[in-house]
């Protein structure tokens, strides 16, 4: 696989993919009707999006913006769970599917929308059981299984706020966030299947609930496969989830929310060791999720749709849950790896299913790419009409790889920009009308205002500069939980406090559309995931042999980026391979598996300007390559003067 593609070569990219006349035929949106509409008058966009999902009380007023502050859909009355759910049951899709779940072990599990509908009642119910009213927080751990879903929906249902947290987050993690949320109920199972090894979620969860105060309850969710995986059952605190539901009512009407209600939080990486607990409220993220799953993939009832994110991630949130269902969509949901028990697991579950609409991420295409195009050849793809990437840059080879072998040519792809803080989709095509640029993620949904724009606020007409957007829109993240002033600085100051500031670089090409390229800040892209650095720099100091530590992202073929850790140990500490690897488990042990560093570079000094601050750009510089050649040097304490003296003479202090 070639991966030498620079960003000057990107710059060159010309070829484009306009939708086939088929497509554009049946195409929700096939000319631009939807963005001159929009322009002319966003804030009546979003309220002809909003009327077409049901409120139990109507709105005042659309927006209001006290910068940077902002409400949508003022007094409206709302519940998100209801657009989900009980809205299609007085329709014929009472009867559609709304989840086909494939578990790694090849069990099927069909949800119906009643039959979904009655799950959450239930659960619901039994939430309420255990004390959880409007306002409560929930964690929710746990692996890709219906009942995640079917726990998220409960908690919209109620109002209740849940913060799913990635079942691969370490306990650490996962009691760091519940205590920062102060969740009072915890929704976890005893395990879950991932490459054929069962993952001890609850056994894990145990640990982190050893310094969690908040919590009072803990429901445990048994994975319907084989025999139950042994886990602790604390007496009055721990429920088995399928003895609540027996006994619970399937009665249970939703809760008629305000529009501004905080539907849930999700914890993020920023640039400082503490992620940010983004708060999402009711109506806005109905309205952006609903619109922008309809028009981005284009759905039909007849559609499979079928989206790669865990539930653990805000893709997850939007675009396996609440977007699809609101659009009353028939979801698939996956359990697993893409690589078990063989590289081709999800060509065939797209063969199966006869997916549809897939959405996945560029770090899964360049993995598939690796496997060779004779894996997706076995299997009959042809049921794709679209696809869809998310996460990170795609780099035009992995887009011309998924075009050509997994959409047969003939399958538009959408390349969407957004993030945990946007709620919603921001930047793409519109697959029936916008023409594809591989590389280029394209223009602003309709609605969405976004620029690119220079430090000091001018707008960037041609090269790159930072992207900007900025004007609200429905789904933004209102603020950070517990830190409102955090909010303001992170994604308020850069400008002035209209101004959403996302943290990436982005040029544009003569037709406005953006190519995305990547964070500006101190956060990695691993895998798709955000890492912040000094994330993992707080978990290398904790370890008692190191005295310092710098965390920088090295540029990776399958991952996009991979984590390095320069590391200054204490003087008792002699160098060794053996506690290079004791550090990678241990930032493995406190955060988890996505953070372990892929390389530790020993350094006797972390390189240093005059002024103190780390030589970022060098050490960056030296984890590619770029500069230094054989790193084992930078234990050398006479080298990292040599360069820090080099670099200043080149870069300045
Ligand atoms: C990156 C994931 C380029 C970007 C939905 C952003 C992308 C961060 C794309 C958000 C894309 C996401 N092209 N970069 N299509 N999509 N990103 O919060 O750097 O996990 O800021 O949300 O991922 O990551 P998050």
């Amino acid at each position: 696989m070639s991966e030498q593609v620079t960003f000057d070569d990107l710059l060159h990219e010309e070829r484009e993919f306009a939708p086939s006349k088929e497509f554009a035929e049946q195409a929700i949106v096939s000319d631009d009707s939807l963005y001159k509409q929009s322009e002319k008058d966003p804030l009546a966009f979003w309220e002809k999006e909003a009327r077409e999902l049901e409120w139990f009380a109507p709105w005042k007023e659309v927006m209001e913006w006290t910068p940077p502050h902002v409400k949508w859909f003022t007094n409206g009355r709302i519940n998100l769970s209801h657009n989900c759910l009980d809205r299609h049951l007085k329709t014929w899709r009472r009867n559609k599917a709304a989840i086909i779940w494939e578990g790694e072990n090849n069990e099927i599990k069909t949800f119906t929308y009643q039959q979904l509908h009655t799950d959450v009642c239930k659960f619901a119910n039994a939430m309420k059981s255990l004390g959880v009213t409007k306002g409560t927080r929930v964690a929710i751990y746990m692996a890709m299984v219906p009942e995640a879903a079917i726990a998220m929906l409960a908690c919209a249902r109620i109002g209740a706020i849940h913060s799913v947290v990635f079942g691969g987050f370490s306990p650490e993690s996962l009691s760091d966030r519940i205590n920062d949320a102060q969740a009072e109920l915890l929704i976890t199972s005893d395990g879950g299947w991932r490459r054929g090894n069962i993952v001890p979620l609850k056994n894990e969860a145990d640990k982190a609930l050893e310094n969690t105060p908040s919590i009072k309850n803990v429901v445990i969710v048994k994975r319907p496969h084989g025999e139950p995986f042994p886990c602790r059952v604390k007496d009055g605190r721990d429920h088995w989830y399928h003895r609540l539901m027996e006994e619970a009512s399937a009665d249970c009407p939703a809760t008629e929310l305000d529009s501004e209600d905080p539907l849930y939080t999700l914890y993020t990486s920023g640039t400082t060791g503490k992620p940010k607990g983004i708060v999402h409220t009711t109506g806005g993220y109905s309205v952006g999720t609903y619109a922008t799953t309809k028009y981005v993939f284009d759905l039909k009832d007849e559609d499979i749709y079928w989206c790669t994110a865990d539930v653990g991630w805000v893709t997850g949130h939007s675009y396996i849950v609440y977007g699809p269902l609101q659009c009353g969509a028939t979801v698939l949901m996956y359990e697993g790896a893409p690589n078990y028990p063989e590289n081709d697991r999800f060509w065939e579950i797209i063969e199966r299913h006869r997916v549809s609409v897939f959405y996945t991420a560029p770090t899964a295409i360049r993995a598939f790419m690796k496997w060779g195009h004779q894996l997706p050849a076995k299997h009959d793809l042809s049921s794709l009409r679209l696809l869809g990437s998310v996460g990170e840059p795609i780099n035009p080879e992995a887009w011309m790889w998924y075009h050509k072998h997994i959409g047969g040519g003939n399958c538009p792809i959408v390349d969407t920009w957004w993030q945990t803080e946007t709620g919603s989709i921001m930047i793409t095509t519109l697959p029936g009308y916008g023409k594809a640029k591989p590389g280029y993620a394209g223009v602003p949904f309709p609605g969405i205002q976004a620029t690119i724009l220079d430090e000091d606020g001018n707008e960037v007409e041609s090269g790159s500069g930072l992207l900007a957007v900025t004007h609200p829109w429905p789904s933004m993240l209102r603020t950070i939980w517990g830190d409102d002033e955090r909010f303001v600085n992170t994604y308020f100051s850069k400008w002035n406090k209209k101004i959403y500031f996302p943290g990436d670089g982005a040029k544009r090409d003569e037709k406005g559309n953006f190519m995305i390229l990547g964070r500006v800040d101190d956060v990695l892209n691993v895998s798709g995931h955000r890492i912040g650095t000094m994330e993992v720099e707080s978990a290398l100091v904790d370890h008692h042999l190191v005295a310092e530590a710098a965390v920088v992202g090295r540029k990776h073929d399958l991952k996009g980026q991979a984590v390095v850790a320069f590391v200054t140990l204490k003087a008792r500490a002699t160098m060794s391979d053996a506690i290079k690897d004791e550090l990678k488990k241990h930032v493995a042990t406190k955060i988890g598996a996505i953070a372990r560093p892929e390389e530790i570079i020993f350094a006797a000094d972390l390189p240093k300007t005059r002024s103190g601050k780390i030589m970022r750009r060098l050490l960056r510089d030296i984890a590619d390559g770029n500069a230094l050649g054989d790193t084992t040097t930078l234990a050398d304490p006479s080298v990292v003067e040599m360069v820090r003296e080099q670099y200043e003479e080149k870069y300045g202090d």
